[in-house]
């Protein structure tokens, strides 16, 4: 028999949601989600910075295959940490053919930070990944498979390919992965493979697989991933565009307000009731984050709800502390303003961003910015005219952009994310002439509702008490239910 947590703490890339916040919400018996998004450049972030507190290396010590991980240990980790003024080491940028060291990277990283997420307690970790970065998928959820992570959830694009990747590296097999290429004619070969063999450095340990939970927008897209995925799709994470992140674009042509915001309509909004026809559990997102809407969502008949906003501000998420207190400032005056920027995001997906001075929020600091495009996640393939798979991104220098066959109007509002959501977590790059590059801090609509998890006279929250304010409201019977989560292989 298998119980669901009623609570998931959703995925928040990169590395607000990590070992750390996962392990806490966990630990209580609900859903924690590490992010995997980028997580062998945070991973080497935090070795460069010293390995405060000495948990990489416990994660590393626990990898099945210790040559690899004194690799990655001798290459990255620098006692006390590098001068702040020095600039953080790069990691090999992704590709269709990764080299041998990106895929190591990826599998150590993802299986030191579910590692860490695990430790001292019994119940599932889930893993979080972001559909449109592929190139990292397949040796990032095996590393994640090695450290025992119990969900995969995904979404920001249509995961199809995952569930049946799920099952293969369950085995240890061979998986292959359809790189999306824009203008490929369908003749060429775009398939990523990987396989486990070529990375074993000693046995292999027994693997389960873990559930899967693909995110989605609408009814049909719910519809057609459990239709046509290749592999089995465990439940559903149904987020609405209110959600912190990425949101889904509105159906139809886009259409924006006298802010400048994507407009969503009727069309955008979900049938709850055929939801419940699809057999399977559902979790409802975006401005859940009150024990009243979690009340609400149970009632639908939802297995609860998944909630990010209300646990970024929580003393244990990776969030800088600089930026939640003055976020929790402006929350706690009713102040927190929240842009759903229809072009920053590289992806082309609306992005929610927290306007805060002195962030690359702030046209000035946008303005100042110098294009460079050096960690390269939201990198876009595309048909090179002599045949080959070319990279490009948005939010790249614009004359290498349009170089690349990529159209000049593109680039307008475009940001960096990948050194941005680096900066948010406090491992920002450093630049010539001391420049540090900006953060930009990604939050729900909810934002100013997360005062009602500050005690009284209190300036901070822990993640257990947003668990224990969520479920304050749900009947004492359905929360004894939700506690522990039981799995059965
Ligand atoms: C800081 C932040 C980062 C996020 N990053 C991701 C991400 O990397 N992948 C993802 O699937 N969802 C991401 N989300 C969405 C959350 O997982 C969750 O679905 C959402 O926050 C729920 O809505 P709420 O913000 O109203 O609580 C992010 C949300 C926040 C607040």
């Amino acid at each position: 028999m298998i119980q669901f947590p009623k609570i998931i703490q959703g995925g928040m890339g990169v590395g607000v949601s990590n070992w750390r916040l996962a392990n806490a919400v966990s630990k209580l018996g609900q859903l924690g989600v590490v992010s995997g998004t980028a997580l062998d450049a945070l991973f080497v972030s935090r070795l460069a910075d010293g390995d405060q507190g000495g948990h990489m290396r416990r994660g590393l010590d626990a990898f099945p295959f210790p040559e690899m991980a004194r690799r990655i240990w001798q290459e990255y980790f620098v006692a006390g940490g590098k001068p702040v003024e020095a600039p953080y080491p790069l990691t090999p940028v992704h590709q269709r053919k990764d080299v041998r060291k990106a895929i190591e990277l990826c599998m150590v990283s993802n299986f030191v930070e579910v590692f860490l997420a695990r430790e001292n307690h019994t119940n599932p970790v889930g893993i979080n990944f972001l559909e449109k970065v592929q190139m990292p998928h397949m040796a990032s959820v095996y590393g994640a498979m090695l450290a025992g992570v119990g969900y995969v959830l995904m979404g920001a694009g249509i995961p199809l390919h995952i569930p049946g990747v799920l099952d293969l590296l369950a085995a240890h097999h061979e998986v292959e992965y359809k790189l999306s290429v824009t203008g490929a004619p369908s003749t060429q070969d775009t398939q990523m493979h990987f396989n486990p063999a070529d990375y074993a450095e000693g046995p292999l340990p027994l693997l389960h697989r873990p559930k899967f939970l693909a995110i989605v927008s609408s009814n049909t897209l719910a519809t057609t991933i459990l239709r046509r995925a290749t592999g089995r799709v465990d439940g559903l994470v149904i987020e609405s565009p209110t959600a912190g992140g990425h949101n889904a674009p509105p159906r139809g042509k886009l259409q924006l307000n006298e802010n400048g915001e994507p407009v969503y309509g009727v069309r955008d909004q979900v049938n709850i009731a055929e939801l419940r026809t699809l057999g399977v559990p559902f979790w409802l997102a975006g401005g859940y984050g009150s024990p009243e809407k979690v009340r609400e969502a149970l009632g639908q008949g939802a297995a609860g709800v998944q909630v990010g906003t209300a646990f970024a501000f929580s003393r244990e998420s990776g969030l800088r502390g600089d930026l939640k207190d003055a976020l929790l400032i402006h929350a706690t005056t009713g102040t927190g303003e929240v842009f759903t920027d229809p072009l920053a995001s590289p992806t082309g997906f609306p992005f929610k961003v927290a306007l805060l001075d002195g962030s690359y929020s702030d046209p000035e600091v946008a303005a100042a910015r110098t294009r460079v495009c050096d960690l390269g996640y939201l990198r876009e393939p595309y048909n090179a005219p002599d045949g080959s798979i070319g990279y490009r991104c948005a939010a790249e220098p614009v004359a290498n952009y349009v170089a690349k066959g990529g159209k000049v109007e593109e680039t307008v509002g475009r940001k960096c994310l990948c050194n941005a959501l680096l900066a948010n977590v406090g491992h920002a790059q450093r630049r010539k002439n001391d420049v540090v590059e900006p953060a930009l801090v990604t939050i729900g609509d909810d934002l100013n509702t997360v005062v009602q998890f500050l005690a009284p006279g209190q300036e901070s929250y822990s993640a257990a008490d947003v668990v224990a304010s969520l479920l304050s409201k749900v009947a004492v019977e359905q929360e004894v239910e939700a506690r522990p989560i039981t799995l059965t292989a």
